[in-house]
């Protein structure tokens, strides 16, 4: 059986590359990589730190590019593939403009789709945009579904996809994760490597979604400002996404500040890490709310909306939403009441036991008899 997995982005390829080393590891499977380059220094240190060499590389990756022209470029770009590699699956994951592009260009071929990660729902189009859509979309053009949880399952269900279809899996993050984060790890990095993590109370903060570009990224940067003049013992750790939407507003509104370290992205071990030596996470991502819980560390969600319900029910992430106040109330509420921080940092694992990739290829096997 000949599998494409395409991917193009960080948390696609952070996703996707323990299921590659699996799948290479079948002997029945041949295993073809195809990667657009959506995001190219970010999905370079992926590929990297999990050594995949992909066979095809369409490097599509421009400054300050546009939803139309990513899809467009990556449709075109994927179609002589398929054509030329005649797969007999398609593997595609998550909800980013790689991923619609290539179910729908797999589709067009008739090419059966997998769909990784499969059935995540916030119930609003617009947030996260265009991710809701996409992933929506992609369930509409895939032939066989892995979701993580029972709740995921249920959102197909309910939008009437063929529960024979339909594999709950776990998330892959978690086998990901378990790859790569120790108690013993040590930085190597001139600003990580100088922190006292007991002493200090470490909050690692990301932010990138389209949606929280401008007014909302500029309320939660004065939080984050606020929280950490009200709170001495408080260091703050943020990689700053590529995006230059991003780095600018980070540079104009927080890089002036000795507390707060303006850092390059890191790579997938380092950060991993960074989240379990931390104190707490604020957080827009969305891999991050599967991660932080796995590790005990309590997540103010920096979004109105969440499609991961499964820890802000077990307790472990808080919506905070997007407005100055409500995000220095919550994190401020963990930065001092030693009871509440202590409910929150129960490490539950709702997205999985490590074992996704290999659940998958059992579900790939079926499709064959
Ligand atoms: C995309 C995904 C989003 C995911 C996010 C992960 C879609 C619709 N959105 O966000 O789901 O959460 O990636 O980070 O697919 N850039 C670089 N180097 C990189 C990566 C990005 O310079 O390695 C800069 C480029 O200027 C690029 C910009 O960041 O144009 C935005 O990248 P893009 O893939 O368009 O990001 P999003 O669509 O916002
Ligand atoms: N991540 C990383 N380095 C960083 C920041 C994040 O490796 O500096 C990882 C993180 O552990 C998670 C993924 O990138 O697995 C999340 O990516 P992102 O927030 O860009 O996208 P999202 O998950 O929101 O789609």
């Amino acid at each position: 059986m000949k599998i494409l997995v395409l991917f193009g982005t960080r948390p696609e390829a952070i996703k996707m590359a323990p299921l590659v080393k699996a799948l290479e590891r079948e002997e029945d499977m041949e295993v073809v990589v195809c990667v657009t380059a959506q995001h190219r220094e970010m999905l370079d240190q992926v590929l990297e730190v999990f050594q995949i060499k992909p066979q095809y590389d369409l490097n599509l990756m421009q400054h300050g590019q546009t939803l139309s022209q990513i899809t467009s470029r990556a449709l075109v770009g994927i179609e002589s593939i398929l054509k030329n590699e005649k797969p007999d699956l398609v593997l595609v994951h998550g909800d980013t403009t790689t991923t619609l592009s290539g179910a729908l260009a797999a589709f067009y071929q008739q090419i059966p789709v997998g769909h990784v990660e499969a059935g995540l729902r916030s119930g609003n189009p617009y947030s996260p945009y265009p991710e809701e859509m996409n992933r929506m979309l992609a369930s509409k053009l895939a032939t066989v579904h892995f979701a993580a949880t029972e709740g995921n399952v249920d959102n197909l269900i309910k939008e009437g996809i063929n529960p024979q279809t339909i594999y709950k899996t776990g998330n892959t993050v978690i086998d990901a994760l378990m790859s790569v984060v120790t108690p013993e790890y040590v930085f190597k990095h001139s600003i990580l490597d100088k922190i006292d993590y007991n002493a200090k109370k470490v909050i690692v903060l990301t932010a990138h979604r389209r949606e929280n570009q401008g007014t909302p990224m500029v309320n939660i940067f004065t939080a984050v400002r606020e929280v950490v003049d009200a709170n001495p013992d408080v260091e703050v750790v943020f990689p700053v996404h590529l995006n230059p939407k991003v780095r600018d507003l980070a540079q104009t509104l927080l890089s002036d500040h000795s507390r707060i370290h303006l850092i390059e992205p890191l790579e997938y071990e380092p950060f991993a890490n960074l989240i379990g030596k931390s104190y707490l996470i604020l957080t827009d991502s969305g891999g991050i709310q599967e991660e932080a819980p796995a590790l005990g560390k309590p997540v103010v969600v920096l979004r109105t909306e969440t499609e991961r319900p499964e820890a802000v029910e077990a307790g472990t992430v808080v919506i905070a939403g997007v407005e100055k106040d409500a995000i220095v109330t919550e994190t401020n509420r963990l930065l001092q009441d030693a009871s509440h921080y202590k409910q929150m940092s129960g490490a539950v694992n709702p997205y999985g036991d490590g074992t996704a990739c290999e659940k998958i290829i059992r579900s790939i096997y079926k499709l064959r008899v």
